[in-house]
Order: structure tokens, then sequence, then C-alpha cells
């Protein structure tokens, strides 16, 4: 099922594959309309499924990683990026070492050095002079954060060390040991950064995710909501399966968008 709703696209897929094919073609569809894309890369688990896809699309000959160039959202502060719980480590696994991308193409925010805000304002000087990203693959936390931009962000703000939200810890303390081995700290590229891609994709599963993303779609554009921005982005696309879409999909009934 396609819906626009207030000129952003949103899919409603029957699964988590069905999702996930979805945005790996859509992201293949970029690469192959122009060789040299930025790609704006998402982790966690919501992701994972599009990444195998885009290996297998890979595999098929299907797309060429050759002039691709990276830029990961975010990293946690003072993990290494030996520990497989860094999202360096996440992303080598999961798809830079089944692809053909070139490594000085890849970027993550280095969450180890001692010149944080030196980092920062590499990062965010680094994706100008790649003209920006192109696309921009997002998943959205259960507390409607976009990277690690939790509630009550500053939309102005580019790459910056963000504390982590009790939700946030909580929410992936499923990936680590314990919770107290959860990083309190991440370095996130900013609303801003997000803002000035050319094109958003954000995918959701699941019934956790069903609320906020009612709120990120039908409540106000504000800062405890960091999702809710991408309502003034010109060009989003939002692929859900039906039980992350469960209220939006209600909502777009009550509003007559759909039947
Ligand atoms: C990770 C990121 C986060 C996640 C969000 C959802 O790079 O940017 O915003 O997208 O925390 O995580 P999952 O997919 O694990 O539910």
């Amino acid at each position: 099922m396609k819906v626009v709703y207030n000129s952003m696209i949103i899919f409603v897929k029957e699964d988590y594959e069905a999702m996930s094919k979805k945005a790996a073609n859509m992201v293949a569809g970029q690469v192959n309309l122009k060789s040299n894309s930025v790609l704006g890369l998402a982790t966690g688990s919501t992701p994972e499924g599009m990444y195998r896809e885009l290996v297998e699309l890979y595999k098929d000959d299907r797309i060429d990683f050759a002039e691709v160039t990276t830029f990961n959202l975010d990293e946690y502060y003072e993990l290494p990026i030996e520990n497989d719980q860094s999202y360096a480590y996440y992303m080598n696994k999961n798809f830079f070492s089944q692809v053909n991308i070139s490594s000085e193409n890849i970027h993550v925010p280095n969450g180890i050095s001692d010149d944080v805000a030196g980092v920062c304002e590499a990062y965010d000087r680094l994706i100008e002079r790649n003209n920006n990203i192109d696309l921009q693959i997002l998943g959205i936390g259960n507390n409607g954060h976009i990277g690690f931009n939790e509630p009550d962000v500053k939309f102005e703000a580019g790459t910056h060390l963000v504390q982590l939200d009790e939700d946030t810890i909580e929410a992936n303390a499923r990936f680590f040991k314990s919770v107290d081995d959860v990083p309190r700290k991440a370095i996130s590229m900013g609303i801003r950064n997000i803002m000035h891609t050319k094109k958003i994709i954000l995918i959701a599963n699941g019934a956790n995710k069903a609320s906020i993303l009612k709120e990120m779609l039908f409540g106000p554009v504000t800062p405890n909501i960091p999702a809710s921005v991408i309502q003034l982005h010109n060009d989003v696309t939002i692929i859900l399966d039906k039980e992350a879409a469960k209220y939006v999909l209600e909502e777009l009934k009550m509003r007559g968008v759909i039947q």
C-alpha cells in the first residue's frame, strides 16, 4: 500500500522482509541513477534486513558501490571500534565488508578521539565538501530520536556529542551484556545535517514503534519528538511494516486520506 500524506510518501509493507526489500530497492535505484551517490546510513535492528538485501543485490550484479560514499549517522563515544557493539564494527560486519565500497569513501564518526569538537566539525565539513548527502536512511527510536538526536535536541545543531536518554540506554541494553555496559554518550549527526540531505527514507517495523510513528507524522513539529522535524523536509519516504503502521493507518482513515 502507498499513501501520500502531507507530501510524504508512506509505504505499508506486509512484513519486515518486504519493508527491507523496498528500502534496499530504493537505495539501489538511487545508486543506479547516480553511481557516485552519497549515502547517509543508520545502524540498529531495523536496517539489518535492508543491508542483507543490498548485499544480495550486489552479489547479483544489480548494484555497484565502487563510486559510492557513505556517512554514518552516529557512533558511541569512547567505545573502541574493535568492540562488537561499535557502529563501525556493525557496518563492517553487516555491509561494508560484503560489497565493493572503497574504504576511503566510508565515514563513521570517530568516537574515541580526544578532540570531539574537532571530530564533529570535520565531519560536518566533509559532508559539505561531498555536496551533502543524496539519500539518508533513518530508523526511529521509541522516544522519537533520529540518529542519536534525543528529545529536546536543538534543531540547528550539526554533528555533536550527545548524552543518551535513559530510554535509549534501556532500549539498546539488549545488545550489551548488561545495561551498565551501554555507553552514556555518542557522537551523532545533528538535525541540521539530516534536514540538509536531499532525500530521506525512514524505515520502522514492529508494534513498539506504532505510537511514536503516529506522533512523528501527525503531532506538532517539536524538539520533544526529534523525528517530527521530517514533516518539514521536502522529499521523505517512510517504509513501515503492518505492525508499525497500525496507528498511522487508523489516523489516515480518520482523516479521510484512506478508506
Ligand atoms: C542508529 C540510529 C538510531 C536507530 C534507532 C532505532 O544509527 O540512528 O536512531 O535508528 O535507535 O533503532 P532500532 O532499529 O534498533 O530499533
